[in-house]
């Protein structure tokens, strides 16, 4: 394409789309959401505490650069209604905090609903929306998670008030990014972006654990977010992504949101497969696991840098599942480079064997194929063969040689 028709396509294109901003978030989201781990018993100490680890632990080097402070920080409002932080919880105040994670090259986010109050019973931001946007531009914010309890089922209402608080924002003098949380119930893959949002979840809470064996429907595992946001993947592109949640690596069952509802923890298999899976769909990654104190397992997870590499790529193409049976879940993800992820996770309970012809998934060259968990190439061919393990997912990345 000659250059001047590339800028008159970018040009058309922010015309056409003038709500969304993809230079917010150009690939998914990074970094440590305080939820799991905390609930809403956080202190700027704790928060500082996690932002050192992330540096120290080599998070931020591959690539985790948020702190997201998610409900719980809020102490009410002034007597000129503007929000303010808890002043125990947060006595240096978010100004501070915000400069702190600056300092250290991390971005800060913060929490708000699109009601009254929030889900966890703070002051929230409805009919302050262009007051708490300027608050929040006022602290030096990046982010903005915005969540929906207390707000009426309908989505007209949803798509009023997540519009307004984008609005709010992009007219705050700052560049803060909007996470909308509604959950899925108003399918927000259809709407979030045009209205303003970077992601969305697409589903109720993660629980620490693999899958859901109640009939609660809300009280989903790995696998029945999994089932859903793998679905998604049409919506899903550069500066707007599917969001599913946070990662569970290193909770281990803890008391807590996430050990709610049969959240009883996971083995470290496991974890490293959400962390597969959630990385080929353009996830955010959102660590919620205590940074200070992690085992060698859980680094191991977190630090993949390799599987890393596929979420932040910069194609943006979110995994495709090709095959979806009982046992079998087989994804492919293009990256910008020409090269493959194909990625087989053995959902059944055993250790299986299984063999697949590349050509069956559309891939008709022959590959050099790189294991990204062993870290190693592993052979040269038009098919791979081997075990899987219970609840493993194989992330291959295939060179076209
Ligand atoms: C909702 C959200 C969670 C978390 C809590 C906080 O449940 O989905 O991610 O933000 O609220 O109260």
């Amino acid at each position: 394409m000659k250059p001047c028709l590339i800028i008159c396509c970018f040009l058309l294109q922010v015309k056409l789309s003038p709500a969304q901003n993809t230079s917010l978030a150009p690939t998914p989201p990074m970094g440590w959401m305080s939820w799991n781990f905390f609930a809403d018993n956080i202190n700027e100490k704790d928060l500082k505490e996690m932002a050192d680890a992330m540096v120290s632990s080599g998070m931020a080097k591959a690539g985790y650069n948020y702190i997201f402070i998610d409900d719980g920080w809020q102490g009410g409002r002034d007597n000129k209604n503007n929000m303010i932080a808890d002043p125990v919880k947060f006595p240096s105040g978010i100004k501070a905090l915000a400069k702190y994670m600056h300092d250290r090259g991390l971005k800060l986010g913060i929490y708000s609903d699109a009601a009254q109050l929030t889900c966890a019973g703070y002051t929230a931001s409805l009919g302050f929306e262009e007051q708490d946007a300027k608050t929040f531009a006022g602290w030096d914010i990046d982010y903005l998670k915005y969540d929906y309890c207390h707000a009426p089922i309908d989505v007209e209402t949803a798509k009023t008030r997540y519009k307004k608080m984008a609005d709010a924002l992009r007219n705050s003098g700052r560049d803060i990014a909007l996470g909308i949380c509604e959950w899925g119930p108003r399918k927000p893959w259809l709407w979030a972006a045009s209205v303003g949002g970077q992601l969305w979840r697409t589903t109720y809470d993660i629980r620490d654990k693999w899958k859901n064996l109640s009939s609660n429907e809300n009280a989903e595992g790995i696998l029945d977010i999994l089932d859903i946001n793998a679905e998604l993947h049409q919506y899903s592109g550069i500066g707007k992504w599917n969001d599913a949640d946070m990662l569970v690596a290193g909770l281990y069952g803890k008391k807590g949101p996430s050990g709610d509802l049969g959240g009883i923890g996971c083995t470290d298999l496991e974890y490293q497969s959400q962390f597969s899976l959630w990385a080929i769909m353009n996830s955010p990654l959102y660590a919620t696991n205590d940074l200070r104190n992690m085992n060698e397992a859980t680094k191991i997870i977190l630090l993949n840098e390799e599987v890393i590499a596929l979420n932040q790529d910069a194609l943006g193409k979110q995994a495709i599942r090709k095959i979806n049976d009982s046992i079998w879940n087989v994804f492919v993800k293009p990256l910008a480079n020409g090269d493959v992820t194909v990625a087989i996770l053995n959902r059944s309970d055993m250790l299986q064997k299984f063999e697949i012809i590349f050509s069956q998934l559309g891939l008709m060259d022959k590959y050099e194929i790189r294991d990204l968990w062993l870290h190693k190439n592993i052979g040269k061919g038009k098919k791979w063969n081997g075990n899987v393990l219970a609840h493993e997912t194989k992330v291959f990345r295939l060179k076209k040689i």
